[in-house]
């Protein structure tokens, strides 16, 4: 099963370690190449003669006994997958800080591949806080964590903290290298977050989403090989890109502005329908007395992409923004007459086609921007009225899946609202429960596609469910 893999197990100095021995022959009976890394300190729970006989390999543990051509940290990382197990609280530490004052930490550092941390420790040391606030730190720079499980420890105590068995930290390595790159080559564009719309310089109006599912979607699509841009409501330390932006208008300019040469925009963030209309400049002070907020809409980006993504696919840019205005607009025109828009996601009346057949009165070449440079050679001419540009940059448009979140008649208000958007696929989920949605690490949804299948997700991690929806979508 892992013939051609090569697994670097790294042990650190805790009691378990004598258990990584079953976990090296797990791996050897599989046909894997293991080679082993340790700690200083895991020699006092484990020999290096047991681990090398049991690997057939080199056991390494000093970063300045240099055998290989490379710097022994820089050749380990030629593995396909480390997995760190036992993971000391120590070791946590310093891997989630960016320390390298060991081998095994050095190696972690270089690694590029996946990293499987199976902690173990003492409960107290579990719960610490700052343990915690590490094990955060690295979940979300796209470390695999196995958690520990409760049980008797090795300080006497029952409680949580023991390592998970070699046979289910093996199980999780082979799923992680066995995660197919389904969307290897694929542009994702995903929101997240719920918007904050200011009142004053501190205060402002928002909802109850903590941006989970989006993130899970980001996580699960940037392991899955798609290249991510996350535009969300708060800052994401991930190994993909990220764009805040907090208010409804902010969102929808970045939205706006990553749009072309996007394969799937997922609107996965609650962006408010409403904004104060006029944002007190000072922080608003008590007068006695009520006050009146005086709200306006704000604009609907799901369906305004859904109106625009037609269009993606046949837009030239220039590579300037100067006279850019007048050629886009005339490349629209010829495109949005040429092609009927027969493909147009939108159910609005336009005033020149036939009513559900889209609409062109929205589209501004201000709402469509240019892909980032370097352009490709040529490309990005400017059309001349009526003409077709002879180096047009073509993109197909990008599927558009958004999210729904209902408190009640959770289904027909998501058939509804799919019609009105116009987008391929959207997602609805039932915020009246407390156990899943908003805030809380599980969900259940329902994938609802424009022809109204639907499609029951039953209640999982959101990061299952992120799985389960890109899957589902990318088939
Ligand atoms: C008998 C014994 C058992 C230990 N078990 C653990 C353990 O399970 N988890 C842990 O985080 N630290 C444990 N420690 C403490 C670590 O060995 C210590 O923090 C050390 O600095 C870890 O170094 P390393 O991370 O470089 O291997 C243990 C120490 C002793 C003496």
């Amino acid at each position: 099963m892992l013939k051609n893999k090569t697994v670097l197990i790294g042990i650190t100095g805790g009691i378990a370690a004598y258990k990584i021995c079953n976990l090296i022959r797990l791996y050897k009976k599989e046909g894997a190449n293991v080679r082993v890394v340790v700690t200083p300190n895991a020699l006092n729970f484990v020999t290096k003669l047991t681990l090398q006989t049991l690997s057939g390999n080199e056991v390494y543990v000093d970063n300045f006994e240099i055998k290989e051509y490379k710097p022994e940290h820089i050749a380990l990382t030629e593995a396909d997958i480390f997995v760190i197990a036992p993971a000391s609280a120590n070791t946590i530490g310093k891997i989630a800080n960016g320390i390298c004052d060991n081998l095994l930490l050095s190696t972690a550092c270089a690694f590029s591949k996946p990293i499987l941390i199976a902690p173990a420790m003492n409960e107290n040391m579990w719960k610490n806080p700052f343990v915690q606030e590490n094990l955060v730190k690295l979940k979300n720079a796209g470390y695999h964590i196995i958690e520990p499980e409760t049980g008797f420890l090795a300080c006497g105590t029952n409680g949580i903290g023991r390592m998970k068995e070699p046979e289910e930290i093996f199980e999780k390595s082979v799923e992680i290298l066995s995660e197919k790159q389904t969307l290897k080559g694929k542009k994702i564009l995903i929101t997240a977050g719920g918007t904050r719309e200011k009142i004053d310089p501190v205060r402002y109006i928002t909802n109850s989403s903590s941006g989970k599912m989006g993130l899970a979607l980001a996580d699960r699509a940037f392991d899955m090989g798609a290249e991510v841009t996350l535009i969300s409501t708060f800052k994401a330390e991930k190994p993909y890109k990220n764009i805040v932006a907090q208010t409804a208008l902010e969102m929808e300019k970045a939205v706006k502005e990553n749009l072309a040469g996007q394969d799937c925009v997922i609107m996965a963030a609650a962006v408010s329908d409403y904004r104060v209309e006029n944002v007190s400049e000072q922080k608003m002070k008590k007068q006695g007395g009520e006050v009146t907020l005086r709200l306006v809409e704000n604009p609907d980006i799901l369906q305004e992409i859904c109106k625009l993504s037609p269009l993606c696919h046949s837009v030239t840019f220039p590579p300037q923004g100067g006279q850019r205005s007048q050629a886009l607009n005339e490349r629209i025109e010829h495109e949005a007459d040429r092609e009927q828009l027969s493909s147009a996601r939108s159910s609005t009346p336009s005033p020149t086609l036939p009513a559900g057949e889209g609409v062109r009165a929205n589209l501004t070449p201000e709402t469509l921007t240019p892909p980032p440079n370097p352009l490709p050679q040529g490309a990005g001419e400017c059309a001349k009225p009526g003409e077709i540009p002879t180096n047009p940059i073509y993109f197909s448009p990008p599927l558009i899946i958004g999210f729904c979140a209902e408190s009640e008649n959770l289904i027909e208000n998501a058939k509804t609202k799919i019609r009105k958007k116009g987008c391929d696929y959207l997602i609805a989920n039932d915020i009246s429960r407390k156990d899943i949605g908003f805030n809380t690490d599980e969900n259940e949804v329902y994938i609802i596609d424009k022809n109204l299948n639907i499609k029951h997700i039953k209640k999982d991690t959101k990061l299952n469910i992120a799985k389960r929806i890109l899957e589902e979508v990318f088939e």
